[in-house]
């Protein structure tokens, strides 16, 4: 399929990086299908897109007109086949454990068109292993977006093993039709490019903290200060959800050994659900899901 041919995208996932991809797509100008598991966690989503629209309005970033007629292009969806059944793309971003992903796509598969390519947003686990438990490997590739999608310019593009070229070339337009930049990663290995590098870095932080070497607010300073990035390594962590970076830690942990170990630091706020920025509490503190408070 060209990228001309592409009209409606179904997300799959109304969480974090789901809402945002939702968004980013449909300020691309696609009717967007977005999908979750129940009314509560898909009006969420929904509303979160709408926050975010009116936001980046406020900013000038986008004409209040623009971000009206993007929220008018998206529909809400609890019924998995039924969201994908017009479906020219289908981007999952349900949440990162194999098991439930291969369930989402093993329920989507044959509601889906014949023509519809699969892309799937996980932040580190195999695309090969999940496009085998359809019947398109050829047509499923990784589209990996970065938190906040509506603001980072990159994606990362990752063929599996059975990945066709047309498939690669294909999502790899429809990044840059949706005005981000992306990076083709051509070997699928445990966290692709990103975070083979970002994740092992928030969990060093994360032992620095454990083994009282530095306290949260410290090592957050050093990144910023020292290494010039935008946020520190807990912030980051709480931006991203430190469920999501124990997850990919959990699976890098699993596949290439001891040196991915998850810091206890790390797996005490999950156990808490102190997830960061989406639960209002993670490192620091949160209100109405934004603003940054103390240490
Ligand atoms: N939509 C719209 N507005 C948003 C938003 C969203 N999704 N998220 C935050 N904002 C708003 C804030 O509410 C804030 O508004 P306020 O000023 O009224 O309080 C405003 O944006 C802040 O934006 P600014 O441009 O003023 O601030 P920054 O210049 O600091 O930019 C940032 C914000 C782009 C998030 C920047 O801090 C940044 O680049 N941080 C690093 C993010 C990063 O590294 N992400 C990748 C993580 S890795 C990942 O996602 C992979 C995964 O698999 C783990």
């Amino acid at each position: 399929m060209d990228v001309d041919d592409i009209n409606s995208i179904t997300v799959l996932g109304a969480g974090n990086m789901g809402h945002g991809i939702a968004e980013v797509a449909a300020l691309a100008g696609y009717t967007v299908n977005l999908r979750d598991i129940n009314e509560e966690f898909v009006q969420k989503g929904y509303d979160q897109i709408e926050w975010s629209l009116n936001k980046l309005a406020e900013k000038d970033r986008i004409s209040d007109d623009d971000a009206e007629a993007a929220l008018d292009r998206v529909t809400t969806f609890v019924d998995a086949g039924e969201s994908v059944a017009d479906a020219d793309v289908v981007i999952e971003a349900v949440p990162e454990k194999m098991d439930i992903k291969k369930e989402v796509y093993e329920a989507i598969d044959e509601h889906a068109p014949e023509h519809t390519i699969f892309a799937t947003n996980t932040s580190s686990l195999s695309i090969t292993e999940l496009s085998e438990v359809t019947d398109r490997p050829k047509q499923f590739c990784g589209m990996h977006f970065f938190n906040p999608p509506v603001r980072m310019q990159l994606v990362e593009v990752i063929s599996g093993e059975h990945t066709a070229d047309e498939t690669m070339d294909t999502i790899e337009a429809l990044a840059e039709q949706m005005d981000k930049t992306p990076v083709r990663v051509r070997k699928d290995s445990p966290g692709f490019i990103v975070n083979r590098i970002l994740v092992p870095l928030m969990n060093e932080a994360a032992w620095m903290v454990q083994n009282d070497y530095a306290t949260v607010a410290e090592v957050d300073s050093t990144a910023k200060y020292g290494l010039g990035h935008p946020m520190g390594s807990f912030e980051l962590a709480d931006q991203v959800g430190i469920d999501v970076g124990v997850h990919v830690l959990e699976y890098l942990h699993e596949v290439l050994g001891d040196a991915y170990r998850p810091c206890p630091l790390l797996e005490e706020k999950v156990e808490e659900g102190e997830l960061g920025k989406k639960t209002g509490t993670g490192f620091y503190e949160y209100e109405d899901g934004d603003g940054v408070q103390i240490p």
